[in-house]
């Protein structure tokens, strides 16, 4: 085994712990420190996530639970109101779920590359009595012109249509809003992405300590808040 991979984990495993450090300077809101999902959420979400996974998607597909708590949590703790969901499936089910629960009048976007999994979100949030409204394909999603996203889950189909998407992604966050990057135990995907965000003059941050999953998947964190001005 390479140096480099026996390395991996941690390296990993010690910027996940002086992110999230760093995150707290940055998020005054502090929702690190909290229970991540409030137990009556919970109660209402578990059980469909574990539909989800059961009867439509997978595990190895789905969002994690663990990330799927952390941006349930950052969405309510930062009282998010224009949210974009790149990648649809259970994170659309969250979000709308979020929306309704917070009465805020948050606008949920989901949008897919991939028809057949678009219309599997709409039949499963319709399932579950979630509007289907703002669920969009890839090149409708793109012709209106949407920007501004307070936050935004980059998860939307191939890794290498992910690390294509990632600019286009980036520029359609507010200043101060939170991009947050799936899947970034991929390192060919991550070297790509860290890239770009450094490019687009965002800071990354590791949440490996808090959506680490059963899969090694974790997630990590884009925004133009840098701990060094909080
Ligand atoms: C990681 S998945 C997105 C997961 C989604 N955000 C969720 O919360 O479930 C990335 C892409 O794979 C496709 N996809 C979703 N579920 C799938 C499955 N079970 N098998 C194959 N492709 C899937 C969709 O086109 C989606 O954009």
């Amino acid at each position: 085994m390479k140096l480099k991979h026996f390395l991996r984990k941690p390296v990993w495993f010690f910027r996940g712990e002086i992110d999230a450090a760093r995150l707290k300077k940055v998020f005054p809101e502090d929702f690190f420190s909290k229970n991540l999902l409030q137990p009556d959420e919970y109660q209402q979400l578990k059980p469909v996530y574990d539909r989800y996974i059961k009867d439509v998607s997978s595990k190895e597909m789905a969002v994690s639970w663990q990330t799927s708590c952390f941006l349930y949590a950052a969405a309510k703790t930062r009282d998010c109101k224009k949210i974009l969901d790149l990648g649809s499936g259970f994170s659309s089910y969250l979000f709308r779920a979020y929306a309704i629960n917070s009465r805020n009048g948050a606008g949920i976007y989901s949008v897919d590359d991939n028809d057949f999994w678009l219309e599997k979100t709409r039949t499963f949030l319709t399932e579950h009595e979630m509007p289907v409204d703002q669920l969009s394909t890839l090149s409708d999603f793109d012709q209106q012109n949407k920007s501004g996203f307070d936050l935004i889950f980059h998860d939307l189909g191939s890794m290498a249509t992910r690390a294509e998407l990632l600019s286009f992604a980036i520029s359609l966050l507010e200043p101060g809003g939170m991009l947050v990057l799936d899947d970034m135990h991929k390192t060919r995907y991550r070297s790509v992405a860290a890239g770009k965000v450094k490019k687009a003059g965002l800071c990354l941050y590791s949440i490996r300590k808090y959506t680490l999953d059963e899969l090694g998947r974790f997630a990590e964190i884009a925004t133009s808040y840098n701990e060094m001005d909080a």
